[in-house]
C-alpha cells in the first residue's frame, strides 16, 4: 500500500510537468480528484493563495483602483516548504527574489510605469519561474494576464 501512494506522489509530481489544462472546469475536476488522496505541500497553497490574491488584485486595477496594500504572506515564498522531491535550488531563489520585487512594483504608488503593466510585469515572473519549475499551471496563471 505503502509502495503504491510513493507510485502515486510521483505520478503527482510528474504530472506537474507535463499537464497541459484544456479548461478551468477540466482543473477543477482534476484537482479535487487529487486533493482526496494527497496533502499539498506549503508552497502550493501559498501558490493558490498568490493566485487568489493576484485575480483580487487584477479586478481591483480593471476596476480602476489602485492596489495599496502588498500582502506580506507573499514573503513566505522564501520559506514555505516544497513538495517531496524538490529543493529550493539557486534558480528558484533567484526567481522569487525577483517575484517580490515586481509583486512590490505593483504596490508602488510614486511609479510613473502604467499599473496594469507593473501587474503584468510580475505575472510575468510566475510564468518565467513556472517555466524552470512547473509547467503545468502556466495557461491557468496567463489568464492572470491584463490584456
Ligand atoms: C520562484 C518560483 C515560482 C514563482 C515566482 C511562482 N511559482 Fe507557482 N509554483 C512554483 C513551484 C515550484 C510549484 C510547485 C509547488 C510544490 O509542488 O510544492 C508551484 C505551484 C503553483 C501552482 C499549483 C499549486 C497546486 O495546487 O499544486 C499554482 C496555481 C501556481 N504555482 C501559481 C503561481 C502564481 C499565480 C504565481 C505568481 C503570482 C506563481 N505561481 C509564482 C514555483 C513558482
Amino acid at each position: 500500500m505503502k509502495y503504491l501512494v510513493y507510485i502515486f506522489c510521483f505520478t503527482v509530481i510528474l504530472s506537474c510537468n507535463s499537464k497541459v489544462e484544456e479548461s478551468d472546469t477540466k482543473e477543477e475536476v482534476s484537482k479535487a480528484k487529487v486533493y482526496d488522496m494527497y496533502e499539498p505541500s506549503e508552497m502550493a497553497n501559498l501558490m493558490n493563495e498568490f493566485y487568489a490574491e493576484n485575480l483580487k488584485i487584477k479586478n481591483e486595477i480593471l476596476a480602476g483602483n489602485i492596489p495599496k496594500e502588498f500582502p506580506t504572506d507573499f514573503l513566505k515564498i522564501h520559506t514555505a516548504e516544497l513538495s517531496n522531491f524538490k529543493t529550493r535550488n539557486a534558480k528558484f531563489e533567484a526567481f522569487s527574489n525577483l517575484y517580490i520585487v515586481a509583486e512590490q512594483e505593483v504596490f508602488n504608488t510614486e511609479s510613473n510605469i502604467p499599473v496594469q503593466e507593473r501587474f503584468n510585469n510580475a505575472i510575468g515572473v510566475c510564468i518565467s519561474c513556472h517555466q524552470t519549475e512547473c509547467t503545468g499551471p502556466i495557461p491557468r496563471i496567463q489568464k492572470l494576464l491584463i490584456k
